[in-house]
This record gives structure tokens, sequence and C-alpha cells, in this order.
């Protein structure tokens, strides 16, 4: 069933659909989206929730009345329509306060504001129920390497992102944190710039157990690596606690483009992944709908992305299916992959006195270019 329903768990970024479409060489091409309208838009195509940054709900510098207004009509729109707000995260890369940096600037006391924004949206975060806060840290890095020293700037992030799990604990609150990674843009270098780097970093932090990664496609794919891979190291070392689902084509400057509309081999890799690997957070979209698009236009891009996923789900639960798919399966000796090498109990000086035929080993044809192609063909609904 292509239909997309809250079960399947499909989220979107108010500031996805509510992307005005202004970019480095032109003005926005589209009216702000009122959140209300957001909220119902997206109950009405069959997502279950709406996540958001601090300024896309309240507008930075918003007076404390109106903001207090502004929550009020959402949450009545969330009530009314029964979305949710699984997750929440913070600008920290807008306004020009923020432009070398914010957890990790070097001016003290622009970090120490970096912090009071986010424990105050923490503070609503948690008050709308969500379960997850992302940290996206645009700012957090450098064109100049000469005036930067990422040594330190590691230091403050963990001292940043620390406090901050300090502060949730103090409140009570059940919120854990994802960190993003993302090579370049609007950076020249951003610091964690691969998942790999953000785990190996989260790992370092008072309480890592309440931390894992938020990966998005696109930016993997742009520092040249594979998404699939990083998110199954993320999901095998228990930190892929929420996703971003996009498209891109390769290194390139961010594309955002709709899940699927990039590498789409990668794509049907990914559900698969997500799919079968026990992933069970929320299905999160953030794309850019494209500059050219009117508000129809806008609508019709958020519903392709949920179709491209029901779609490449039923191509991989076909694929799973297939009896020749599971036959190449074992003549690819995918299996014994899940076999440990030593038997349970067994060191090293079991294999010492073992003797290979490397000749006959090394002719063996691994059979991999079948399986492929018959996933390449279910992709393709050609089977
Ligand atoms: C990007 C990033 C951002 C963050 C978002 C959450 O495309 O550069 O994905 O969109 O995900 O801002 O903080
Ligand atoms: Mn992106
Ligand atoms: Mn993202
Ligand atoms: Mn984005």
């Amino acid at each position: 069933d292509l239909t997309p329903k809250p079960q399947d768990r499909f989220a979107f970024g108010l500031w996805t659909i509510g992307w005005r479409a202004d970019d480095p060489f032109g003005a926005p091409t589209r009216e702000r989206l009122d959140p209300v309208e957001a909220v119902n838009g997206l109950a009405e195509i069959g997502a279950y929730g709406i996540t958001f940054h601090d300024d896309d709900l309240i507008p930075f510098g918003t007076p404390a009345a109106e903001r207090t207004a502004i929550i009020e009509r959402f949450r009545k729109a969330l009530a009314e329509t029964g979305l949710v707000v699984p997750t929440a995260t913070t600008n920290l890369f807008g306004h020009p306060v923020f432009k070398d940096g914010a957890l990790t600037a070097k001016d003290r006391d622009v970090r120490r504001f970096a912090l009071r924004k986010v424990a105050r949206n923490i503070d609503l975060a948690a008050e709308l129920g969500a379960q997850t806060y992302v940290f996206w840290g645009g700012r957090e890095g450098s064109e100049a390497e000469a005036a930067y020293d990422p040594t330190a700037a590691l230091e403050r992030y963990r001292e940043g992102l620390n406090a901050l799990t300090h502060y949730v604990k103090e409140q009570g609150y059940q919120l854990r944190f994802a960190v993003e990674p993302k090579p370049n843009e609007p950076r020249g270098d951003i610091l964690l710039p691969t998942i790999g780097h953000a785990l190996a970093f989260i790992q370092t932090l008072d309480h890592p157990d309440m931390v894992g990664v938020n990966p998005e496609v696109g930016h993997e794919q742009m520092a040249g690596l594979n998404a699939v891979h990083g998110y199954a190291q993320a999901l095998w070392q228990g930190k892929l606690f929420h996703i971003d689902l996009n498209g891109q084509h390769g290194p390139r400057y961010d594309q955002d483009l709709v899940f699927g509309h990039g590498d789409l081999i990668n794509a049907f890799f990914l559900v698969d992944l997500l799919e079968n690997g026990g992933y069970d957070g929320p299905r999160h979209f953030d794309y850019k709908p494209l500059r050219t698009e009117d508000k129809a236009g806008v609508w019709e891009s958020a519903r392709a992305n949920m179709r491209t996923y029901l779609v490449l789900r039923e191509r991989a639960r076909q694929f799973r299916e297939d009896p020749e798919v599971a036959e190449a399966r074992k003549a690819a000796r995918l299996d014994q992959l899940s076999v440990p090498t030593l038997d349970t109990g067994e060191t090293v000086t079991g294999v010492l006195s073992e003797e290979l035929d490397v000749d006959e080993a090394a002719e063996r044809g691994a059979a991999n270019a079948r399986l492929q192609q018959l996933a390449v063909e279910h992709l393709m609904g050609a089977r």
C-alpha cells in the first residue's frame, strides 16, 4: 500500500516545506508558510510528525507574549490533527551573531548566548513531547586555518554538549541528543564532518549513552562516502537515534533533493537497512522543495519523499522474498559472513595448525555481480 499513514512515522522539518527558496544567487521565490498551515498540510498527506528549529516556529527576537501566542496556536493545530513533534533543534547558524560559530565561537559571550538559545528551545521541545534533540553545527568550523584551532573548538563543543546533557538531566527531561554531521557548507570546513567523526567524538562525552547521531544521506555523499555503510555502523553501535533522508548527486553543494532523486540505488539499500536492520525512529525528511516550485509543487515534492520511501520499502520486501535472490545470496556466501571466524572459546592458536589451499580459495568467484543485478532489477520493477 503506497498511501502514507501515521504508523509509517513520516516526519518533515518545518524548514523543508517552509523553505522560501532564497539561495546565494537569488531572492525567495515563495511566501512564508504559516506553521499551522504546515501542520494541517502534513496531517492531510499522511505524515505523523513535524520538527522545527526554534526560529522556524518563533522568529528570532519575538517578544515573550507573542512567543506564547505562537506556541499556543501551534499546539492547538497539533492537538486538532494528532500530528506530533518527535524532534526539535536550534538555529545556531542563521543570525549574523553566529557567523564565526555558536557553541564553538571564539567569542565566549556568543557561546554563552548559544547555550541559552539551545536551553530555551529544549524546554519547549520537552514540553511538546519530543524525544530527540538535534545538533547540527552548521557554523562550527572555519575557512581560515591560521585563525582556527580545531582542538580547542572540539573541546568547546564537548563542553557545550556536556553542559546541555547535564541540563536535560537536571530538568528531568526524557530527551536524547543526536549530532548531525556535515563536511562543509555553510562553513568551508565543519567540525564533525562525517558519521565516523561524530561517533568517535560522542564517546568522549560525560553521558555518551544520551547522545547518538542524526545522519543525513546527502551529507555523507557530499563527503564521497557510502551513506548506507555510515548509517549501518551507527545502527550497529546503537547510535542511530534519528535520520535525515534526502537525495544528493555525489560531491558537490548540498542539494537536499527529494529522497531517491539523487543516488537511487543507495536509497534502495538504505530503506532495506532501515526496515530490516532494527531502526525504529521516525522516517524524517530533510529536503528542500526545488526553487522552481510554487505551493502546489512544494506539497507534490513532500508527497514524493514518502512515496519513494514506500515504493522502495515494497521493492526491498520483494527483493528479500524472491527465491532466486535467496539462492544468489547463498551462492555469494553472504550467510557465511554472519558465522564467527573462531569457534566459541577458540583462540588464534586454533588456526595456527590449519592449512588452506590458497590457489583453490583464490579461484572461487564471489558471485556478487548477479546478486547486485537482481537488486537493481527489483529496484527498477523489472522483476
Ligand atoms: C543541511 C542540514 C540542516 C540541518 C537542520 C537541522 O541540509 O545543511 O541538514 O538542514 O539538518 O538545520 O539543524
Ligand atoms: Mn543537507
Ligand atoms: Mn539535515
Ligand atoms: Mn537541510
